[in-house]
């Protein structure tokens, strides 16, 4: 199989509707997790340009760094902390219009601007966080939120299946 993905459409909600079954066919037989994070962070990059996606590992008490595409972050986030780790500690989707409106955001760059953040679950427990930042004021909303819980749920399978 060729390790590439291609896209035809410009509106987000085509693209993503682009992106999921490609995604899929990249890490359906790959068993290792950490590889297909790296794919999957390279293909949201790769469909949409957002300024940094990747996912935070729950280890422990803390969030640690994992694959990511973008410029270099901050490598831990204890529950409760910033957009991830309210995500982790709630359960639920933060989509953040301005980051500087949000108590606690933890800025890594000075150029994310808004932000949406998944959390990964494998049954009931939160075992990491998928985090894209944009460099532009609310560029997510409820299709992003809507999309994104699909990666959501395709990670979910990694997790589970990792070996
Ligand atoms: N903004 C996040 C921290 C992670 S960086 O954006 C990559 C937060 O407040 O959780």
């Amino acid at each position: 199989m060729a390790e590439s993905i291609a896209f035809h459409t410009t509106g987000r909600r085509d693209r993503y509707h682009e992106l999921w079954p490609q995604l899929d066919a990249l890490t359906r037989h790959e068993p290792d997790l950490i590889a297909n994070l790296a794919n999957a962070t390279a293909a949201v990059k790769q469909a949409f340009g957002f300024f940094w996606v990747g996912f935070y590992l729950v280890r422990g008490p803390e969030l640690v760094l994992g694959p990511f595409q973008g410029p270099v972050a901050c490598t831990r986030i204890a529950i409760g902390r910033g957009v991830c780790g309210t995500a982790w500690a709630e359960k639920r989707s933060i989509c953040v219009e301005d980051v500087d409106l949000f108590p606690g955001h933890i800025a890594c760059s000075s150029e994310s601007r808004s932000e949406v953040v998944v959390p990964i679950l494998v049954g009931d427990t939160v075992v990491a966080i998928l985090d894209i930042d944009s460099d532009r004021l609310s560029d997510f909303g409820a299709v992003d939120v809507e999309e994104l819980q699909k990666l959501a749920a395709m990670a979910s399978g990694w997790f589970a299946g990792d070996r």
